[in-house]
């Protein structure tokens, strides 16, 4: 088996769907990957698969925790040479009927946890001058859609968050990539009753993340029907925007 690119993979939200078939996939490349969810029967399960899958159990919305994980699988599998920050939430409904507890954890889960995690690992990596980062955001954070005001606001949060953080982290000699996923059939899809254009399959998913990470792109997209169709709607003016976007609600 050829070398694995990265030693040592800590990936949150790895319990279910992308986190999962990444972790997976990464793991029969070789590399010794730890994963956190908050299901620990489910990173049980996956990690008994595997002779190099960890399971750390925790909550990305408790930064304490999240800490203590990066310490403890540093100190046993060595220095963290890629995160792949996928833990999220997702509560669909219009605005009108939207539970702001729901809006708050959906903030938490999805903006704070990849901060809590980021901060967890920054500092040690920028002390070893190396490391490789990423979270997952989604195309639909490249603009407001109906249907999307909490997910989507902490998507766009983390397409931000990645453009204004890579030029500072790569001049610590840091690696940061996006990962802007279309619609995957996993279980936070599977409760969603609209059409969802161009879904792909979670393996097809997992394999196009594991390839952009290898290629160390900047932003990893898929699928590029969707890609292209969301980009071109964010620079068409106002007026045309919400002349589509009326048509999404329900
Ligand atoms: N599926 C799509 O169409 C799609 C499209 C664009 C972007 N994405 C993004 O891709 C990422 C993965 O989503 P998925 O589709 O694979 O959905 P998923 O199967 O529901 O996975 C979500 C993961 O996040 C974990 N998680 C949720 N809350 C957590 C918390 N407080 N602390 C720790 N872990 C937590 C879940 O594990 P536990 O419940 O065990 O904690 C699970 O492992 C998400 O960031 C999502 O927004 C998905």
């Amino acid at each position: 088996m050829a070398e694995p690119k990265w030693k040592h993979v800590w990936i949150t939200g790895a319990s279910s769907g992308l986190g999962e078939g990444v972790a997976r996939i990464l793991a029969k490349k070789g590399c010794h990957v730890s994963i956190t969810a908050r299901s620990e029967d489910k990173l049980a399960a996956i990690a008994a698969d595997f002779g190099n899958v960890t399971s750390y159990p925790g909550d990305v919305t408790d930064p304490e925790r999240l800490k203590e994980i990066v310490a403890q699988a540093e100190e046993t599998h060595g220095p963290i040479d890629l995160t792949i920050f996928c833990a999220g939430a997702w509560f669909p409904s219009p605005i009108t009927k939207m539970k702001v507890e729901n809006f708050a954890k959906t903030v938490d889960v999805n903006l704070m946890g990849v901060v809590y995690a980021l901060d967890a690992v920054l500092d040690r990596m920028i002390e070893r001058g190396s490391g490789h980062i990423s979270w997952v955001s989604s195309v639909a954070g490249y603009g407001g859609l109906p249907n999307s005001a909490a997910y989507g606001s902490t998507k766009a949060a983390l397409i931000h968050l990645a453009e204004s953080v890579r030029p500072e982290l790569e001049r610590k000699g840091l690696t940061l990539s996006l990962i802007n996923p279309g619609f995957v059939k996993t279980p936070m899809t599977n409760k969603n009753d609209f059409p969802m254009p161009f879904i792909m399959e979670p393996d097809d998913a997992a394999e196009a993340m594991v390839s952009g990470l290898e290629r160390e792109k900047f932003e990893v997209v898929f699928p590029w029907q969707l890609k292209w169709i969301l980009k071109f709607m964010n620079i068409l003016p106002y007026p045309l925007y919400f002349w589509i976007t009326r048509k999404m609600v329900g």
